[in-house]
């Protein structure tokens, strides 16, 4: 009888124990994890090239003009302020018909008053092979009437998680007439 009371009386105390810990761990905001955990092995470093299509004009365009600033003496010339919505078609090739292979979604804006430079935000969402629905986020400055620009790769999701590196863009063509152009992008990423 005196045995089974202390008995139960431990396991009680015990619980009381354990529930207090596991209320404790609940309420810790952060806790060190093994990288192994999460799936993360050895980090690798990759090489992509594909073609950027910038298409401004016509019925199928993909980059929209979404706000025209106010003009001022200073900031016509490099349309300081304009904000373009895109949605543009990343390929294999220079040619817009070549193979899909992502598409650059988000933002650019002109963000220089002397001179060009774009501010762009973008998410270059992949759909080939095991790359189909992981991203890569770039967010930079664009001198566009440089031969060479670079833009930070600041993360990434999917096969791209914890990614890091740079953008490399190049101006392929630039139709004069219409506004279109197709740049040439390298980008070198670390990820897992
Ligand atoms: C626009 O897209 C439609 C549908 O894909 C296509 O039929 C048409 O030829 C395209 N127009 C131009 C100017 O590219
Ligand atoms: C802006 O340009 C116009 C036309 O060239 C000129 O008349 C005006 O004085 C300029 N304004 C300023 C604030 O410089
Ligand atoms: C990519 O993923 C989408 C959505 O999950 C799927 O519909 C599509 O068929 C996939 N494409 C390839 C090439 O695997
Ligand atoms: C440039 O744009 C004009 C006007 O839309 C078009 O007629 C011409 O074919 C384009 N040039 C190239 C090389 O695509």
């Amino acid at each position: 009888m005196a045995s089974s009371l202390s008995k139960s009386s431990t396991l009680i105390f015990t619980s009381l124990l354990v529930s207090f810990f596991l209320t404790a761990e609940s309420q810790q905001l952060s806790r060190r994890i093994s990288q192994r955990s999460l799936g993360l092995r050895k980090e690798k470093l990759s090489h992509f090239r594909f073609y950027f299509h910038d298409i401004v004009s016509g019925p199928n365009a993909t980059a929209i003009r979404i706000v025209e600033a106010t003009r001022t003496n200073r900031t016509a010339a490099t349309g300081f302020g304009d904000i373009s919505m895109i949605d543009n078609p990343l390929t294999i090739g220079p040619e817009r018909t070549s193979r899909l292979v992502g598409r650059a979604q988000g933002i650019y804006t002109s963000a220089s008053i002397n001179g060009m430079g774009l501010f762009m935000a973008m998410n270059y969402v992949f759909v080939e092979g095991k790359y189909n629905g992981s991203t890569l986020s770039i967010l930079g400055r664009n001198a566009v009437m440089s031969p060479l620009r670079e833009m930070p790769v600041i993360g990434g999701s999917g096969l791209f998680r914890f990614a890091r590196g740079y953008a490399e863009a190049r101006t392929h063509t630039f139709n004069m007439s219409n506004g279109d152009a197709v740049v040439e992008f390298n980008l070198y990423v670390f990820h897992y």
